[in-house]
């Protein structure tokens, strides 16, 4: 059974309204590309985490909700919200694969950077089928390695945050969308050249482990090594990692 993901983000709340990757302008432009945000939408990010792509989309969006089931996380959204006097944008607790909402309310779903934490994935993904609009878009963003590559991922994801439940590959990504009724649009992956030390500082992950997790990536081998291509620049790891980029559509009536 995975750690209580509260546990594991509460403590490290602030870290996520910083991130690098996080909060990165070019990385929130691509969400913002993949959702195709309209000036009349009531939109949903789930797992909305300091509210970073909430936040996002909130310019270009009629209003916002951010979900999130960690009560610090959302404590710095509504900071955010505050401080960047955001006017259309509300913070909700709550469970992804247990929305507190109408059926067919929504005109637009986000979710970025968390379903490998979900327990309940079906639940999740029938949850955000029953809150949207038919016909109404979702863009689906989360880290999603190559065959090759997933299963040291996987092993260090745990490690570093036991809060992690799996990452699925695009293709699985794709076969989940589509039994839960979605029709997917658009379903591609891309490579980012990852700081492993920034990933690692995140989640406060203690000086020890760090160093026992970038061995295992520095460690690897064979076709693994050629997709992860683990390099030192500085003194600092480097390493590859990917995000599928999902768009797809509730069937229209
Ligand atoms: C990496 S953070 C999210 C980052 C954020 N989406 C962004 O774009 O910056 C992951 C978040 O998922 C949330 N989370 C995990 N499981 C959840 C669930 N079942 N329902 C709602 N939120 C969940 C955690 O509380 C955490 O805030």
């Amino acid at each position: 059974m995975p750690e209580d993901v509260r546990a594991r983000f509460a403590p490290v709340a602030a870290n996520y309204a910083k991130a690098a990757f996080h909060t990165s302008t070019e990385r929130l432009r691509e969400v913002l590309e993949l959702a195709q945000p309209k000036p009349t939408d009531l939109a949903l990010d789930v797992a909305t985490g300091t509210g970073n792509t909430a936040l996002a989309l909130a310019p270009f969006v009629r209003r916002v909700v951010g979900l999130d089931l960690t009560r610090e996380m959302l404590a710095h959204a509504c900071r955010l919200t505050a401080e960047r006097s955001v006017a259309n944008a509300e913070w909700v607790l709550g469970d992804a694969s247990r929305l507190p909402f109408e059926d067919d309310s929504f005109d637009l779903y986000t979710v970025r950077a968390a379903p490998h934490h979900f327990t309940d994935f079906d639940g999740f993904l029938s949850e955000a089928m029953r809150v949207l609009k038919p016909g109404a878009g979702a863009a689906f963003a989360d880290c999603a390695a190559p065959p090759a590559a997933r299963e040291v991922l996987h092993e260090v994801e745990l490690r570093r945050d036991p809060s992690h439940v799996r990452s699925l590959t695009v293709m699985e990504w794709t076969e989940r969308l589509e039994r839960a009724g979605f029709v997917v649009e658009v379903a591609s992956s891309r490579e980012m050249d990852w700081d492993f030390e920034d990933w690692m500082g995140n989640m406060a992950v203690a000086p020890d482990l760090a160093a026992d997790l970038a061995s295992v990536i520095e460690a690897v081998e064979g076709e693994a090594r050629k997709e992860l291509h683990p390099v030192r620049r500085e003194g600092k790891l480097w390493h590859a990692y990917w995000h599928c980029l999902i768009r797809a559509r509730k069937p229209g009536r």
